[in-house]
């Protein structure tokens, strides 16, 4: 790859930016930092279909950085429900503590100081510095990993520390420094719209005449990756316990991808079979303490969650308790259903709440 290929890249990029792209985004050509932040933090591991709600919903609780740093934390975790990646809104909100404390409301207009906020890596720093300051900073994402490594015919595996440091170099020799923003998103725009991971338009493709992996036939190889990312199977029971009218829930404190949500009452099981084999019983009193002397009423048919690293699998039991074990009483908060509303729970305990609590009405 010389200088005069890379300029090349760039210049038919930005002309298919300019000419041909028609993707449209609400948070294309913002300018507002504070749009621009909240859009990428959304939009990280994150379809843009998705995302799109989830922005507008929240710009309209959340109209400045003022109103979300004032927020609960409980409450911005409840507009961010089933986004995942609980990490990211616990950073939102931080930092949006910071951005009023420490900076008087202002984002900080220099690549260096965003990266030092939490939540905001090389990638988000070089997307706000780029769309907001015009600062010369290219954003890698996988769109950008996807489109270079195509187009150039790198095999170097994007999850190695040098395939990371070879693709960032290269993806800052091709920006277009007069216009980082309009490269930045042209960039994603493609690697979204054209040089799609599954069946990529190379047939119409502005760039296919230099186009490496078109040449070799070998489109579908990029990117490169050194190992597969391992899936974890975890088997769950939920109880929906209740008593008095109230529910036993409780905040997760583990430091794991739910952290911060809340909980029910749960078993994890080690294997598929003892799952299923957990599903003909009656009564509980052999598989917990605390479920002792609890009366089971029903059970909610299995639901599946795929996370990226695990998939969840789930059935949910309801079940009266009439005098609640010890346990059940010091740990546990007993709630009813209205208050459970304004509670964040992961996705697949609120799609069973969904059925059990919208049913009884
Ligand atoms: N994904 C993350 N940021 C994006 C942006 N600005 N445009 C399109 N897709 C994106
Ligand atoms: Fe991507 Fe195909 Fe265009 Fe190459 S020709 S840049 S692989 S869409």
């Amino acid at each position: 790859m010389n200088r005069k290929s890379k300029l090349d890249f760039q210049q038919k990029l930005l002309k298919w930016h300019f000419q041909e792209n028609k993707r449209v985004l609400p948070w294309k050509g913002e300018t507002q930092v504070y749009k621009i932040w909240l859009s990428e933090i959304i939009l990280q591991q994150t379809r843009t279909e998705q995302g799109w709600k989830y922005y507008e919903r929240f710009l309209e609780r959340f109209p400045s950085v003022h109103d979300l740093a004032a927020a609960s934390l409980d409450e911005v975790y409840k507009l961010w429900e089933g986004l995942g990646y609980y990490n990211r809104c616990r950073n939102l909100h931080a930092t949006a503590q910071i951005i009023v404390t420490q900076y008087s409301g202002v984002f900080p207009a220099d690549y260096e100081s965003l990266l030092r906020l939490k939540g905001i890596g090389p990638y988000t720093a070089a997307a706000i510095a780029s769309f907001a300051f015009q600062l010369p900073y290219a954003v890698v994402d996988g769109n950008v990993y996807r489109v270079l490594s195509r187009y150039f015919g790198i095999g170097t595996p994007i999850d190695t520390t040098s395939g990371k440091h070879q693709f960032q170099t290269l993806a800052q020799e091709c920006l277009s420094v007069l216009e980082p923003a309009a490269y930045n998103q042209a960039i994603m725009d493609f690697g979204a719209t054209v040089c799609k991971p599954d069946a990529p338009l190379c047939a119409t493709c502005p760039l296919q005449k230099k186009c490496l992996a078109f040449k070799e036939k070998s489109v579908t190889h990029y990117p490169a990756k050194s190992k597969k990312v391992q899936q974890k199977d975890r088997w769950f029971t939920f109880y929906f316990l209740s008593w008095k009218g109230r529910y036993a829930v409780r905040k997760r404190e583990q430091k794991d991808v739910w952290r911060s949500l809340y909980e029910f009452p749960s078993i994890e099981w080690n294997s598929e079979k003892e799952w299923e084999r957990s599903q003909k019983f009656k009564t509980s009193t052999k598989l917990s303490d605390w479920l002792q002397g609890v009366k089971i009423n029903n059970m909610l048919s299995p639901k599946v969650q795929k996370l990226s690293h695990q998939t969840i699998r789930a059935f949910a039991v309801t079940a009266t308790v009439s005098n609640p074990a010890h346990q059940l009483k010091t740990e546990w908060e007993w709630k009813t259903k209205a208050e459970l509303k304004a509670f964040p729970f992961p996705r697949i305990l609120q799609d069973f709440m969904d059925i059990q609590f919208t049913k009884k009405g």
